[in-house]
């Protein structure tokens, strides 16, 4: 008998198909997420799951799965998984690190260029039929280039939106708990800084780090008073490591320029004050969404699946050993 997996939302067919030849599967195709209870009940006989961030694995749900071996996040952030809970009753977790990192680089791009250049504003301006004629003043915005550039995290996606501002000739600085390797600096071209000081001298004050009671709120009203008024705010970390009330009065009342935002705190609720303000670029949490890379991520944590359930070292195990 094929051990029982649980497949929480729409995957590409490969994905499933590779599943398939370990595993008897259920699937979510309807994508439509399970609130905990429903999760509960469908993962009360399986020994193994694929899951995504909307999927919270606690000790309550592990309480309920008896069976449970294994939970394959597609993603590599994993604050939605309570790893020691599920170290405590055996549970191996995994994340999907590395296959996305330029992806999400890339896309941190996209919000740096559009906030600071305002394109969105501008394009509403345009299909609003407001355009009445070329003005010297129109939709002035920030030069990304030779400006300078704060990273919160030089880890993997931290070090790709590093090395990309290399080629718009700005300066570098970074902020992380620890200070990276020369020979990361180096091919960054970043200069480690405290946090106050990135607050300071940043244009473009970039998120990168993981989710934890350590990283909520990283960025609040104090921080926010620290910046220059003509800086803008990239996230396209986690949600809750920015605070949300605290960025909208801040964008509101000038304190700091524009902001760039992929997550959100309570996702997929918005906070309303989000969309009264012309100045924030927002987006769904999509910046690993390119097809290669979602489809790299599905895969891989069903890759790390099939390892946790045939007697192998998950290739991206979290528990620790
Ligand atoms: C995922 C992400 O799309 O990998 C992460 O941590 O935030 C995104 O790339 C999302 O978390 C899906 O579970």
């Amino acid at each position: 008998m094929k051990p029982k997996v649980l497949v929480t939302r729409e995957v590409f067919d490969e994905v499933l198909e590779y599943l398939a030849k370990s595993f008897e599967v259920t699937s979510n195709q309807s994508d439509v997420p399970f609130n905990p209870e429903t999760l509960a009940i469908k993962l009360s006989d399986k020994q193994g799951a694929l899951i995504t961030l909307s999927d919270k694995i606690d000790a309550t749900l592990l309480s309920h799965c008896p069976k449970l071996k294994a939970v394959c996040n597609i993603a590599v952030g994993y604050n939605n998984i309570d790893l020691d809970a599920c170290t405590k009753v055996k549970v191996m977790a995994t994340n999907t690190p590395g296959v996305l990192d330029d992806t999400t680089g890339d896309f941190t791009w996209a919000l740096i260029l559009a906030a600071a250049r305002r394109v969105n504003e501008a394009e509403t301006y345009l299909r609003n039929g407001q355009w009445d004629g070329w003005k010297l003043k129109q939709f002035l915005g920030l030069d990304v280039h030779h400006a300078t550039l704060g990273i919160f995290g030089l880890g993997r996606i931290g070090q790709v939106v590093a090395r990309r501002a290399i080629g718009f000739e700005m300066k570098v600085i970074y902020h992380d708990v620890q200070q990276a390797a020369p020979e990361i600096e180096q091919a960054c071209r970043a200069s480690f800084v405290s946090e106050e000081e990135l607050l300071r001298q940043a244009d473009i004050v970039t998120i990168h780090v993981p989710y934890s009671t350590a990283t909520h709120h990283l960025i609040g009203k104090q921080e926010l008073e620290r910046m220059k008024p003509t800086a803008i705010l990239i996230n396209a970390s986690r949600g809750g490591v920015v605070d949300d009330s605290a960025l909208i009065e801040a964008l509101r009342k000038g304190t700091i320029a524009g902001a760039g935002l992929d997550v959100f705190e309570n996702e997929p609720k918005l906070n309303p004050g989000f969309l009264e303000l012309k100045n924030v670029v927002l987006a769904p949490h999509i910046a690993s969404s390119s097809k290669a890379t979602r489809y790299n991520m599905a895969m891989l944590a069903a890759k790390n699946l099939v390892a946790a359930l045939t007697g192998k070292k998950p290739p991206n195990l979290l528990n620790p050993d």
